[in-house]
């Protein structure tokens, strides 16, 4: 059944860590050739969060500025998606919901399936305002990837947070019905709870993410969605960014449709901005590849996105948004670009010392020396408690 209302996105905010590391210093460091890096897989560099930034940290940067302009009143669930959980317990909603001072009436949960998470967020969003339109859902995605240093992976590392406000009546995109669904068991990319980087068998998480598109699509178009000739641009879940072109090209080519370059490019080019800077941030990156569209591109106003969130594993959705008359007053341009202009470039040898470090486990007081020069931080470990502060 769907609402007499429209729901959607009412707000958008990202950010990400303080330190970038390029991908000439890292084909320096390795040998490869940097085009591999730039042509090959579409990626540029790649954000390092600071020791003393996390998912949590980079979560309460991205909402502060929603709450700020919307206030926290109607806020009565956070849904918080990630894949780089800090605590197998406790969601990490629950810090930003702190941090942020959100009414103690409101629920707080963590999701989790691989990069997909986000995506489950938003719908389940779109459900709770459905049944009580007076209620708004802040939804969080964030996410640092991690992979063993060295392996073809380590080159789509990245991180950042996204916070989206769903509410009625949005002022930025609607949400539409249906949405296409796939799930499919298979071990392409997975983190065992006792590994800090994940595990993944490259070539055939590619095959596997082509494959869920393919059954995302099918679904989709089997509940009565829209033809991909109504379709301005489309958001793909962006490992690294030259995926979002492969899975375009085999969406395009599923369907029947000559599979021209430059009609591909004008699809997903103004989509991948971000994504290409910032490296694969999990769950937040099908929604960087929207923050960029709307940032980036002429107006778009009643202009219909498809989105294809991928999350290994696997879980697949495809789904339209159309973009709301007077969105673009409402958009966070400028905060964007300066979280990604702010980040300093490191060297392989300070990215090396943050990526090997890990906290001590003994349940002591440690302090974390401050690095970041973001609004949140987390400043020490106690009682196997991690401690965060505002600054
Ligand atoms: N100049 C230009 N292009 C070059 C080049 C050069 N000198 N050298 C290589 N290339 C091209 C290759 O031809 C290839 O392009 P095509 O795929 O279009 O043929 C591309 O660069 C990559 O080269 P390789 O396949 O040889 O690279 P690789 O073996 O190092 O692995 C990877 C690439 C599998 C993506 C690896 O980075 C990886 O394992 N990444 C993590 C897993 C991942 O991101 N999977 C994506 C789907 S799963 C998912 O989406 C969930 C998730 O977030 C993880």
């Amino acid at each position: 059944m769907s609402a007499d209302f429209a729901i959607g996105l009412h707000d958008f905010s990202a950010a990400t860590g303080q330190y970038v590391l390029t991908h000439e210093t890292l084909a320096a460091e390795n040998g490869a050739d940097v085009a591999k890096y730039h042509k090959g897989i579409g990626q540029r560099s790649m954000s390092v969060p600071a020791v003393d930034e996390d998912i949590v940290t980079m979560a309460a940067a991205a909402a502060a500025p929603v709450v700020a302009r919307h206030g926290a009143d109607q806020i009565r669930t956070v849904l918080f998606a990630t894949e780089s959980s800090i605590d197998q317990a406790k969601a990490a909603g629950i810090y930003v919901h702190s941090l942020l001072g959100l009414p103690a009436g409101a629920r707080v949960v963590e999701l989790k399936q691989a990069c997909y998470s986000g995506t489950a967020a938003l719908q389940f969003a779109l459900g709770l305002v459905h049944r009580d339109r007076s209620e708004q859902v802040l939804v969080i995605a964030s996410d640092v990837s991690k992979y063993e240093r060295g392996t073809p992976g380590e080159a789509t590392q990245g991180a950042a947070a996204v916070a989206m406000l769903v509410s009625a009546e949005p002022a930025l995109m609607r949400i539409e019905n249906p949405s296409g669904m796939f799930t499919a068991d298979i071990m392409d990319f997975w983190r065992p709870n006792y590994r800090t980087t994940a595990l993944v068998d490259g070539q055939e998480s590619i095959s596997a993410y082509l494959q869920a598109v393919e059954g995302a699509w099918k679904d989709y178009t089997e509940r009565g969605g829209r033809s991909l000739d109504e379709f301005t641009a489309f958001c793909y879940h962006q490992p690294f960014t030259k995926m979002a072109y492969k899975a375009h090209r085999h969406l395009l080519d599923h369907c029947g449709y000559d599979v021209d370059d430059g009609e591909i490019t004008r699809a997903i080019g103004q989509t991948t901005g971000y994504n290409a800077v910032i490296g694969n941030s999990y769950t937040a990156s099908v929604y960087l590849a929207l923050a960029s569209l709307l940032d980036n591109a002429d107006d778009l106003t009643d202009r219909t996105v498809g989105f294809l969130s991928y999350g290994s594993g696997s879980v697949a959705e495809f789904f339209a948004g159309t973009v709301v008359p007077g969105y673009r007053s409402h958009l966070r341009t400028d905060m964007h670009r300066a979280a990604i202009d702010r980040r300093q470039e490191i060297d392989y040898a300070k990215y090396r010392e943050i990526h090997d470090h890990s906290f001590p486990v003994d349940g002591g007081n440690h302090a974390v020396p401050r690095e970041t020069t973001g609004p949140y931080r987390l400043a020490g470990l106690a009682g196997h408690k991690r401690l965060y502060e505002q600054l």
